[in-house]
């Protein structure tokens, strides 16, 4: 295990500035500072506020990340950063840091792919990632069905929403429902106490001629305000539980069921389910019934590691420079909509190599 790569991963594209230390497979240190606190008020993450917190925050979540980890700066194999997607401003503090970090101490930067991550981060509790593994990414950006052949240089979209995403949907009947931001742990709560059955919300894409893989959520979203809207209206009680536990059934049925769908299509027998809403409980049991019925094995990973982290970046950092795979450029620049096709932005003037390692073989 001592000779397996150490990185520090860096993860800012969205309202959390994360940092993680990874030793191969093996997390070390995941610091996170989150601004959602800060957002609250305005129902959603905003973009300028992210960016000032992360430049505040950077510092010292490196080193308690450090810390936390037991090693110096020196001990590092790489520095990861999550390039892209996301908001703009903020994945730039990230960047800036990263080869800030890089420079100063001479050590190889990875700019790496946010959703790529998300589905890395399964190493560190599952072990290394089955190749190929079918990836659901589901959280407040995304919502995709990702087929990995190789998660340091081949990940292909299968499908995605074509307007909100799952998360996003959870937020917007949260607030619909008056229970507040962010919603998903909040509807999932609530669901609880409710009858999933109660009522029968849309399942967006399921006919016969839609897209096998993309999700559409906005239609469900607005069957749900329409409904509540109505109970209002008529001056009758809103059965909050009942609803949000028939909204949650109708995401849950869609994901799982397109999710077991092209991995048997695929011929591929791993899942893993990944991203913010992977914390969803309905969701987590569903699709253990469904992979079971199917013949497929599930990989979720625990709530921490589902949401936006540094550790997720640092696990496919390690991942690259064991597979020696090319460093990017010093002049890496943050880009909000880095296709998830491109799992690491390398050096365009040329491969530079994960010089620092020694010992495991890929081709450094
Ligand atoms: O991955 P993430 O932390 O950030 C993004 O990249 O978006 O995901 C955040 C999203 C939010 O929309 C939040 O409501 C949702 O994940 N979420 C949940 C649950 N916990 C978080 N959705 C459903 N059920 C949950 N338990
Ligand atoms: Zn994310």
């Amino acid at each position: 295990m001592a000779d397996e790569p150490l990185v520090l991963g860096i993860e800012t594209s969205c309202d959390e500035t994360g940092v993680g230390v990874v030793r191969g497979t093996t997390l070390l240190a995941d610091a996170v500072a989150s601004s959602v606190d800060e957002h609250a008020r305005f129902g959603g993450v905003v973009p300028e506020v992210a960016s000032r917190a992360h430049l505040e925050a950077m510092v010292p979540t490196v080193q308690r990340a450090l810390d936390q980890a037991g090693v110096t700066a020196a001990d590092l194999d790489g520095i990861a950063v999550t390039a892209g997607p996301g908001l703009a401003g903020a994945l730039l503090v990230g960047v800036s840091a990263a080869k800030a970090y890089a420079y100063a101490l001479g050590k190889p930067l990875y700019g790496v792919n946010h959703l790529a991550s998300h589905i890395c981060v399964s190493q560190l509790e599952h072990g290394r990632l089955p190749e190929p593994t079918m990836a659901l990414l589901v959280s407040g950006g995304h919502s995709s069905l990702l087929l990995t052949e190789d998660i340091t240089s081949d990940v292909r979209p299968l499908g995605a929403t074509i307007d909100d995403a799952a998360g996003e949907a959870f937020d917007k009947v949260a607030r619909v429902l008056g229970l507040g931001f962010p919603g998903g742990p909040v509807v999932d709560r609530m669901a609880r106490e409710g009858d999933p059955e109660a009522i029968r919300f849309p399942r967006g894409l399921t006919g016969p001629r839609d897209p096998e893989y993309d999700f559409s959520f906005s239609g469900l979203k607005t069957a749900v305000a329409r409904w509540v809207e109505q109970k209002r209206r008529a001056g009758e009680d809103v059965p909050v539980a009942d609803v949000a536990a028939s909204f949650q059934e109708a995401v849950t049925d869609v994901l799982t069921r397109k999710a077991v769908k092209a991995c048997r299509a695929n011929g591929v027998d791993h899942l893993m389910i990944g991203g913010g809403v992977a914390a969803n409980s309905r969701l987590r049991a569903m699709a253990e019934e469904r992979c079971e019925r199917a013949g497929i094995r599930l990989r979720v990973p625990r709530p921490g590691l589902c949401t936006d982290n540094g550790a997720m970046v640092a696990a496919l950092g390690a991942e690259m420079v064991r597979r020696g795979r090319d460093a990017s450029a010093l002049d890496l620049s943050a880009d909000s909509s880095l296709p998830v096709t491109e799992v690491s932005v390398p050096d365009p003037h040329g491969a530079v190599h994960a010089h620092a390692h020694h010992s495991l073989g890929g081709g450094a």
